[in-house]
């Protein structure tokens, strides 16, 4: 079996971009693949955050993960930061990684524009980081959306810079599933993301959800009812692709153009969806946060399993590098 590694990081909720984008599929290939999932909380210390938040911020976001349906006895699931080995590979790949290729890095072009009073070291080597967390495993498969490939496209340069001067050591990963849409924002900003405040959150409470939904943009053309619309353009319509049945979106898809439907009716319906949808998950989410010590065992048990591969990989780096004196 093929190993694959993700992280998401505990920067406040899982929303609807994080669920079709990535959690979504980190479910359906857990029984195929050979499955690490982390929470990446030292790549979100790069931003500024709530100290006193984030011990729950972390827990929440693993019970989510797991109400989301990753299965405790198919996956290996931790805490980032229970592990030392990723800061110190992360040390070791910033030593084989250039300047100029961080400064290309888009998210850090972007991450440096919306925090622009606290550009640090961390936000720079952020993928440096990325690398070590993929490489730490050798997992060769790495389901992310599509915003990830370039800084996968430098884990691979990593790893072979690495293999080049110390020997054949890490595979190239590559991504898992980069048909995966990016998923637009409410608003109908490029990425939905908690930080630009543009998301709808998995375990939305109906009524804001309701509210969200009235608020968001859909095709700018249709200022009246009785304007057709176009489907494809619309970020409501390609929602309902993803919660709405074939059926149900062909007859919205037609309902739209010919203005048979207003985007009230239409957002009505997506709104259905959604709440039947994760209705499941809400469900498995309120009950395991009830219980947050089952969700700190299955993290511990993730670190553990982890560790050992970890401890691996640092004893055949070190060797390679000429640090085993
Ligand atoms: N950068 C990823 C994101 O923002 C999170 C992440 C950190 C990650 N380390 C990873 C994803 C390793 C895949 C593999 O979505």
């Amino acid at each position: 079996m093929e190993r694959v590694f993700s992280g998401i990081q505990p920067t406040g909720v899982l929303h609807l971009g994080n669920y079709l984008g990535a959690v979504r599929n980190w479910v359906a290939i857990q029984s195929d693949y050979e499955c690490i999932y982390c929470v990446v909380d030292l790549h979100a210390v790069t931003q500024s955050y709530d100290v006193a938040a984030m011990p729950g911020r972390i827990l929440e976001l693993a019970t989510g993960l797991l109400a989301c349906g990753l299965d405790a006895t198919q996956v290996r699931l931790f805490v980032q930061s229970s592990l030392p080995q990723h800061a110190e590979l992360a040390w070791v790949f910033t030593c084989v990684t250039s300047m100029g290729e961080l400064g290309r890095q888009t998210q850090f072009k972007s991450k440096s524009e919306q925090q622009a009073d606290n550009i640090n070291v961390g936000l720079f080597a952020y993928p440096v980081l990325q690398a070590a967390d993929i490489l730490l495993y050798k997992a060769s498969r790495v389901p992310v959306g599509e915003d990830q490939e370039q800084h996968l496209e430098l884990s691979r340069e990593i790893a072979r810079r690495f293999n080049a001067r110390f020997g054949a050591t890490f595979p190239e990963p590559r991504t898992l599933f980069t048909s995966t849409p990016r998923i637009r924002g409410l608003d109908g900003a490029a990425k939905m993301s908690k930080s630009l405040g543009n998301h709808i959150a998995v375990d939305e409470d109906e009524a804001v959800l309701r509210r969200k939904l009235a608020s968001a943009v859909t095709d700018p053309a249709r200022q009246k009812r009785a304007d057709p619309g176009h489907p494809e353009i619309c970020n409501i319509y390609s929602l309902h692709k993803f919660f709405s049945d074939s059926g149900s979106c062909q007859e919205i898809e037609s309902a739209c153009r010919t203005a048979a439907i207003g985007c009230v009716d239409c957002k009505k319906r997506l709104g259905d969806q959604l709440l039947a949808h994760f209705a499941p998950i809400r469900e498995r989410w309120r009950t395991l946060r009830e219980r947050p010590d089952e969700v700190r065992d299955v993290l511990r048990q993730g670190q553990r399993q982890c560790q050992q591969l970890a401890d691996a990989t640092m004893a055949e780096v070190r060797a390679k590098m000429g640090l085993n004196w």
